[in-house]
């Protein structure tokens, strides 16, 4: 007779509270992944919140600036969100929706609020690249809120697959290419009764939680847990198979895993790349209009 191991659930390894701050055209957010925790965290290289029901908060929006090295994930859980860069491309992000911009070897883009009331809400994570595609050609995608994979599971949570998969359903994320698949999970994990979530997860992923709405109890073993309260993100020990959360009715938290690149990481305000040289490439082709087709 054989016994199978228990599950290691991976523990809460570091709790952090998102910090105000303005960004774009003086719009008010919340920066949850500041830059000391990219290299813990990487790939990801920054995570802000931003959400208000005062158009002064966000009335001026990000207009036209420069990325370069990295990627963008926007999801848009309330309002619309105009998006134009300098390939020509332009989409409307609203509702649940998701943009994900690969700015590659560079766009100038502008992200600008399209409603004059109402509530505005939704999260910007920043996603490196590896240094061998850091110059590829920019792509992006638009996502529509009803083209993203819902799950409710037995114990009635719903899960909103972005990216990644939840038990054995695919995320919505699908690259025009194979070129460099998708292997991040980003899951908006909705609890619509008192209820138990269970994701597995490989342990070499780096991988956090972000609390949108209530407070998710991460459970360690039998009978211990602790919280990650609102606004808190909770960054999870690289060690056991699975990550098992706990929550009443109500709570919203998202669950973000990647494969760590191991690469250096220079950034320059929106230039990501590996060394200072690259950098300062980045600046000079800026410059010299290079970003512009
Ligand atoms: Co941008």
């Amino acid at each position: 007779m054989t016994t199978t191991p228990a599950l290691i659930n991976r523990r809460l390894e570091q709790l952090v509270l998102g910090r105000p701050t303005r960004d774009g055209d003086g719009v008010k957010l919340t920066r949850v992944l500041t830059a000391d925790l990219q290299q813990r965290l990487d790939p990801f290289l920054m995570l802000d919140q931003f959400g208000s029901d005062d158009p002064k908060d966000y009335g001026g929006g990000f207009p036209d600036h420069p990325h370069r090295g990295f990627e963008t994930i926007t999801y848009m859980i309330a309002g619309r969100m105009r998006h134009q860069d300098s390939a020509g491309h332009q989409g409307l992000l609203q509702n649940g929706g998701v943009q994900w911009m690969t700015a590659g070897k560079g766009v100038i883009h502008s992200e600008m609020p399209e409603q004059e009331a109402g509530v505005m809400e939704g999260f910007q994570l920043w996603l490196n690249l590896p240094g061998k595609d850091k110059l590829c050609a920019p792509w992006y995608r638009d996502i529509q809120s009803e083209d993203i994979p819902e799950i409710v599971s037995p114990q009635g949570v719903r899960v909103r697959i972005i990216s990644g998969a939840y038990l054995s359903t695919s995320g919505a994320m699908k690259r025009a290419t194979d070129e460099y698949p998708t292997d991040t999970l980003y899951l908006d994990i909705h609890f619509e009764q008192d209820a138990q979530f269970e994701q597995m997860l490989n342990p070499a992923y780096n991988a956090f939680l972000y609390t949108y709405r209530g407070t998710t109890e991460v459970i360690e073993a039998a009978g211990q847990s602790q919280a990650v309260a609102l606004h808190h993100m909770g960054l999870l020990r690289n060690e056991g198979q699975q990550v098992q959360l706990r929550a009443k009715a109500g709570t919203r938290v998202l669950l973000i895993a990647g494969r760590p690149l191991n690469e250096p990481i220079a950034q320059y305000g929106p230039f990501v790349m590996n060394t200072r040289a690259e950098l300062m490439q980045a600046v000079e082709d800026f410059n010299n209009g290079l970003f512009t087709p």
